[in-house]
């Protein structure tokens, strides 16, 4: 496989994403089997556009009823604006009322998209919404949250592939890599 030049190393093949999905798939499974007896069927919410290689490996991989639902949220965080809380640009379609809920992420860095979400659902009467994230980045964590369910931490570096961007491209490289930074600052595409 031709590796992109913006690559430095790659973190996770195709192949290794899907096997840690499957297990994780299993786990979250279980827990629901085990916890919510009287509703086994979830509302799988993905906040796009990161979410779309992760949430479609898990769904495949998900032995388990479920509705499919996407939201789109913009932190101004890093933007321009420098205050003010995320913003929804794109609202779950379904009811969210006494529904159990998994939101799917590809990374969770400051935290601060997912605190809002997760308070925004149950606000709106969610019977429990909890996280699943394919990479965690704690160095990054400015708000205490916690996903239930990660496939990998990771370290501060910067990553692209499998739905993460560099403005907005590379999100369709077959793997999670590492981005080399040095070739950024005069990178054109
Ligand atoms: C990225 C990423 C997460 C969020 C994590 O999304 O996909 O959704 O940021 O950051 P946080 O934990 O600091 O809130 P982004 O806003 O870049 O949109 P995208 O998914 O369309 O790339
Ligand atoms: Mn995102
Ligand atoms: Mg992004």
């Amino acid at each position: 496989m031709k590796l992109h030049p913006l690559v430095k190393e790659i973190l996770f093949t195709e192949e290794q994403i899907k096997e840690r999905t499957i297990e994780v798939a299993k786990e979250i499974k279980s827990f629901y089997e085990k916890n919510e007896k009287e509703d086994q069927s979830l509302l799988v919410i993905g906040l796009l556009k990161g979410c779309i290689p992760f949430y479609q490996t898990f769904c495949m991989n998900f032995d388990f009823l479920i509705d499919m639902d996407f939201m789109v949220v913009s932190s101004y965080l890093g933007g321009t604006k420098s205050t003010g809380e995320p913003k929804i640009n794109l609202d779950v379609n379904m009811s969210v009322k006494d529904r159990n809920i998994l939101i799917v992420e590809d990374i969770v860095e400051s935290g601060i998209t997912l605190e809002f979400v997760q308070n925004y659902l149950m606000n709106k009467g969610a019977k429990s919404v909890k996280i699943l994230t394919m990479l965690d980045k704690p160095t990054e964590r400015k708000v205490d949250i916690k996903p239930d369910w990660t496939c990998y931490t990771i370290p501060k570096h910067f990553v692209i592939g499998y739905g993460l961007d560099y403005q907005e491209k590379l999100r369709n490289l077959p793997y999670v890599a590492v981005c080399d930074t040095d070739k950024l600052a005069d990178w054109k595409w």
